[in-house]
């Protein structure tokens, strides 16, 4: 899987701070529009716990830290892709959460979310999603596994 462009990058670097600023309210209005527009990803999580948005916030600044070496949040994804395979987490769930994100981002950040930024933080979060569902992937296809015997 290809790291996302120069370019970017770029962008992503002049805009993150301004999500960094409202990043749990963001993330919050995420999972609201993610429940309410595919209510089957609701089921997936047993207790939503009051902390998630903020959880899945550090998931996402730990990740653009370390955008130049992804590798080293190895162990830190392998976590998260076990917690995924033990809820149900598919494939096909990931475009549902990419929707919601952008569409929070949207809301919330308004004017300052341009067509160009929006495509930046798509093509991150795709990348990033790649990540994952690849690990997902290999464990539901028995090639890789996520837990111990
Ligand atoms: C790039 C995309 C994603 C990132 C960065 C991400 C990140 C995370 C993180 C950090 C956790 C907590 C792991 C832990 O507690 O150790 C988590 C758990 C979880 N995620 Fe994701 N996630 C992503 C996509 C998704 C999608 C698409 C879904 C389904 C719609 C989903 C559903 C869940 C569920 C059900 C849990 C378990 C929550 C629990 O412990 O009760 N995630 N995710």
């Amino acid at each position: 899987m290809e790291n996302v462009s120069e370019e970017t990058r770029r962008i992503l670097r002049e805009t993150e701070h301004m999500f960094w600023s409202r990043q749990s309210e963001v993330t919050g209005r995420m999972y609201e529009i993610l429940f309410e527009k595919y209510p089957q990803t609701r089921d997936l999580f047993e207790d939503f716990k009051p902390h998630q948005p903020n959880v899945f916030a550090t998931a996402l600044m730990a990740h653009m830290l370390s955008l130049d070496d992804p590798d080293t949040l190895l162990s830190f994804r392998v976590g998260i892709a076990r917690k995924h395979v033990k809820a149900g987490v598919r494939e096909e769930h990931y475009p549902m959460m990419a929707d919601a994100l952008i569409t929070a981002m949207r809301e919330m950040l308004g004017d300052r979310m341009d067509e160009k930024t929006i495509a930046a933080w798509e093509a991150w979060y795709q990348f990033l999603a790649c990540l994952l569902i690849e690990r997902e992937r290999d464990h539901y296809q028995g090639t890789r596994r996520l837990f111990p015997e």
